[in-house]
C-alpha cells in the first residue's frame, strides 16, 4: 500500500510532464509550419567530402529566394526553403527527401548535386507527385526515375563527349588512361561516355582503373596507368579525391595532363591538389568571366552576401530555384485556385486539388523553353533535361582560365 501510494504521485507527475512535452512539441511543429507560405525542400551535402557542393548550392538558393521574397514572393505569398543535410550519403538523401515530402509537405524539392544522391532521393518525389529539380546531377538515369524529375544542367553523354573531343583535337591525345570512382553513378557513367567518344575518334584507352570515394591512396592504380604512358588520364571524380590523385600522379612522375568533368568544381580543389593541377583541364557549367550583365549582377550579389565568388554549383542552384519560381508564378497566373492549395499545409479538403495543382506545376516545368539562366538559356527536352553549352577550363598558376565553350 505504502509503496503504491508513494509511486502514484510520481506517475502523475511523469504523465503530466510527458503531456507538456507532447503539447509543446505539437505547438513547435505547427509554429514551424506557417499558414501563409509556400514550402520548398532542399537536400544536399552540407558536410562530408563534398561539403562545398551542398554549401555553394544552399547559399545561392538562399540568395534567389531572398530576392523573390523581397519582391513580394509569388502572388504575395512568401517562399520558405527547408534544408536537409544528407552528409553526402545516399541513404541519408533518401531519408531527407522522405521527410521533406511526407512531414514538411513541401511543394517541390531542389537537389541534390551528386547523381547517386539524387537517384536515392528522387523516387520519393516521383511516388508522391512532388516535382524535383536537380541543379547539377548529370547522370542520364536521374530524370529517367520519372516524369516529376527535372534538371537544369546538361547530361554526361554530352560532357564526356566534350572532354574526349578536347583531348583528341586540342591535346592531340592518341591514348588515354581512366581512373574512375567505382561506386559513384556519375563517375562510372562519365568514364564510359568519355571512353566511347575517345575510341570512336580513333583514340585508345590503354588503362582503366578504379577507386572508391573516401580513398586517400591511389598510387597502385596510378602506377598501373603510368606503365602504359597514356597521353592523358581522364579522372571523372569529385574534387577531394581528384586533388589527391593529381598530387600522387606527379609524385610518381606522370607529367601529362589530367582531364576531368564538373566534379572537379570546388575552391578546395586547388587547396588540395596545388601545383600538381597545373595544365590540367575540366568541363564546367559556368564561366565567371562572362560579360553577360546578368552573370555579373549575380556574382556581385553573391559576393556581397557571402564574401566569396560563386562557383558553378552556386550558379546552377540559383538557376534551379528561379526556374521553379517562374513555374510557380505561371501556375498562379493560369490557375489561382490550384495555386492557393499549395499555400500552407494541406487539409483533407485540399489534398486532392493540391495533387492536381502539383501535376499542373509539373506540366509547366516540362514546357519551359528559353528560361534565362545564369548558366545559359534553359529549355527542357522531352526527357526533362536542359540542353546547354559546356565550358572547358584549364588550371594555370592556381587560377582558372576558360579555353573554350562547346554548344550542344
Ligand atoms: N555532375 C555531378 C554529378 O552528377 C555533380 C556536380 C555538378 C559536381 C557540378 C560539381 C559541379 O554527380
Amino acid at each position: 500500500m505504502l509503496a503504491l501510494s508513494a509511486r502514484r504521485p510520481r506517475l502523475a507527475a511523469f504523465v503530466s510532464a510527458v503531456l507538456v512535452l507532447v503539447v509543446s512539441a505539437c505547438l513547435l511543429v505547427s509554429c514551424g509550419k506557417k499558414a501563409n507560405e509556400i514550402r520548398i525542400g532542399e537536400f544536399g551535402s552540407l558536410t562530408g567530402t563534398t561539403a562545398t557542393f551542398g554549401i555553394s548550392t544552399k547559399n545561392a538558393i538562399d540568395l534567389a529566394i531572398e530576392e523573390v521574397n523581397a519582391a513580394g514572393g509569388v502572388n504575395g505569398v512568401p517562399l520558405r526553403v527547408i534544408v536537409e543535410d544528407d552528409q553526402g550519403k545516399p541513404e541519408e538523401a533518401n531519408t531527407a527527401v522522405k521527410k521533406l515530402v511526407e512531414q514538411d509537405r513541401v511543394v517541390a524539392v531542389l537537389g541534390e548535386v551528386a547523381s547517386s544522391r539524387t537517384l536515392a532521393g528522387a523516387p520519393n518525389c516521383q511516388n508522391a507527385g512532388v516535382p524535383m529539380v536537380t541543379p547539377s546531377s548529370t547522370n542520364p538515369k536521374v530524370t529517367q526515375v520519372g516524369d516529376f524529375i527535372f534538371r537544369v544542367c546538361f547530361i554526361d553523354p554530352f560532357q564526356g563527349m566534350v572532354a574526349a573531343k578536347f583531348s583528341v583535337d586540342s591535346l592531340k591525345a592518341k591514348t588515354a588512361g581512366i581512373l574512375r570512382d567505382i561506386k559513384n553513378d556519375y563517375s562510372v557513367g562519365l568514364a564510359d561516355y568519355f571512353d566511347s567518344t575517345f575510341t570512336s575518334m580513333g583514340g585508345r584507352v590503354v588503362a582503366d582503373e578504379s577507386y572508391s570515394e573516401g580513398d586517400i591512396e591511389f598510387k597502385a592504380q596510378l602506377t598501373a596507368i603510368k606503365a602504359k604512358s597514356p597521353d592523358v588520364i581522364f579522372v571523372p571524380g569529385y574534387y577531394t579525391e581528384v586533388g589527391l590523385i593529381a598530387r600522387q600522379a606527379r609524385e610518381l612522375g606522370y607529367d601529362k595532363p589530367l582531364v576531368g568533368g564538373d566534379g572537379w568544381v570546388s575552391d578546395r580543389l586547388i587547396d588540395i591538389g596545388g601545383e600538381a593541377l597545373q595544365g590540367c583541364y575540366f568541363v564546367n557549367h559556368f564561366w565567371q568571366g562572362s560579360e553577360d550583365p546578368a552573370v555579373q549582377k549575380f556574382i556581385k550579389a553573391y559576393k556581397d552576401k557571402f564574401g566569396s565568388s560563386p562557383d558553378a554549383l552556386a550558379a546552377l542552384g540559383y538557376d534551379a530555384a528561379n526556374f521553379l519560381v517562374a513555374a510557380l508564378k505561371e501556375l498562379a497566373t493560369q490557375d489561382a485556385g490550384g495555386f492557393a492549395t499549395l499555400v500552407g499545409t494541406p487539409t483533407s479538403a485540399t489534398e486532392q486539388p493540391r495533387k492536381e495543382a502539383l501535376k499542373r506545376l509539373r506540366d509547366i516545368l516540362a514546357a519551359t523553353r528559353d528560361f534565362p539562366g545564369i548558366t545559359g538559356s534553359i529549355s527542357m527536352d522531352e526527357y526533362r533535361n536542359a540542353v546547354k553549352p559546356a565550358f572547358f577550363l584549364t588550371i594555370d598558376k592556381g587560377d582558372y582560365k576558360v579555353v573554350g565553350a562547346v554548344l550542344p
